[in-house]
C-alpha cells in the first residue's frame, strides 16, 4: 500500500523539500555590531532545523562566522551548518557547488560596509535581510545602506530586520518603520530583542535554539523570522513571475 513504511516517508520528505525552492539570504548593514552575524548563525540554525541542509558563506575579513563554525566544532561536535569564507570573487562559484551538493539554503554574511561584497551578494541573493537597531546612528546608517541597496538591487528583496532596538530620547521603532517605507522595503513583522542568550549561546558554539532551548522566546522569535524569511521570498517570487507575464 502506498503511504505506509520508511520509502513512503522519505518520499514524503523529499516531496517536502522540493516544494520549497532553495533560497539564498544575504545580510548587510554599513554599521558594525547590529547583528548580521549573530542572525546569520541562529537562521541558519532555524533553517536546518525547518529541514533545510544549511550553509553558511562568511564573505567579512574578520571571519566571525567562520571563527563561530570552528568555535562550534570543538566544543559541540558539530559539523552543521557548514561554514566557508570566502572572497566576492568567487561567490557564484561557491554557491553553484553548493546548489550541486544538495544545500537548500545559503547564508551570507557581509561586512559592515557598503562595498562590492554587498553589491555582489545581494546580487546572488534572493533575499537581502538589513538588521538594525533603532538609534539615530543606526538610522543614518539604515539610510545610506537602503540608498545604496536601491541602486544596486531590487528593494523588493530587502527585508529590514529590527534587531535589539530600543525607542530611546533620539527616536526608534517608529522612525525605523518610517524610513523603511520611504524607500518601499519590507519592514519584518517579527523582531528580534534585545537579550543577553543571543551572545551567551554564540560564546558557547551554540545557536539560540540550542543554548537557551527551542521553546524559549529568543528561540521562536528567530524560528519565525526564518519562517517570515521563507514567506517573504514565496511572495517576491510570485510577484516577481506576475510581473514578467
Ligand atoms: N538581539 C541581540 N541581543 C543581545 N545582543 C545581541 C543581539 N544581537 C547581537 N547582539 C550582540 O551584539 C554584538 C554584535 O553583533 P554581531 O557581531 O552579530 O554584529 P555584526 O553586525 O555582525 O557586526 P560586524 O559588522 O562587526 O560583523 C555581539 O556581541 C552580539 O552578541
Ligand atoms: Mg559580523
Amino acid at each position: 500500500m502506498r503511504g505506509t513504511g520508511r520509502a513512503a516517508r522519505s518520499e514524503q520528505k523529499a516531496a517536502r523539500r522540493a516544494a520549497k525552492p532553495p533560497l539564498t539570504i544575504a545580510f548587510g548593514n554599513q554599521k558594525g555590531g547590529v547583528g548580521k552575524t549573530t542572525l546569520v548563525i541562529n537562521l541558519a540554525a532555524a533553517l536546518m532545523r525547518g529541514g533545510r541542509i544549511t550553509t553558511v558563506i562568511d564573505l567579512d575579513p574578520q571571519k566571525s562566522a567562520e571563527r563561530y563554525g570552528e568555535h562550534r566544532a570543538q566544543e559541540t561536535g558539530e559539523e552543521a551548518p557548514v561554514v566557508v569564507h570566502g572572497s566576492a570573487d568567487n561567490l557564484k562559484d561557491m554557491i553553484e557547488t553548493a546548489h550541486l551538493e544538495g544545500v537548500e539554503a545559503i547564508l551570507i554574511d557581509c561586512p559592515g560596509a557598503l562595498d562590492r561584497t554587498l553589491l555582489l551578494a545581494a546580487a546572488c541573493a534572493d533575499v537581502v535581510v538589513v538588521p538594525t537597531r533603532s538609534s539615530l546612528l543606526d538610522r543614518n546608517s539604515l539610510r545610506d545602506t537602503l540608498e545604496f541597496l536601491v541602486e544596486a538591487v531590487k528593494i523588493h528583496k530587502c527585508l529590514v530586520v529590527l534587531n535589539a532596538a530600543r525607542d530611546g530620547a533620539d527616536g526608534g521603532i517608529r522612525e525605523v518603520e518610517d524610513l523603511a517605507d520611504t524607500f518601499g522595503a519590507v519592514l519584518a513583522a517579527t523582531r528580534i530583542e534585545d537579550n543577553r542568550a543571543y551572545s551567551v549561546s554564540l560564546g558557547k558554539g551554540r545557536s539560540v535554539l540550542e543554548g537557551a532551548g527551542a521553546r524559549s522566546k529568543p528561540a521562536r522569535a528567530i524560528d519565525q523570522l526564518a519562517r517570515e524569511i521563507e514567506t517573504f521570498h514565496e511572495q517576491a517570487a510570485k510577484a516577481h513571475k506576475r510581473r514578467q507575464k
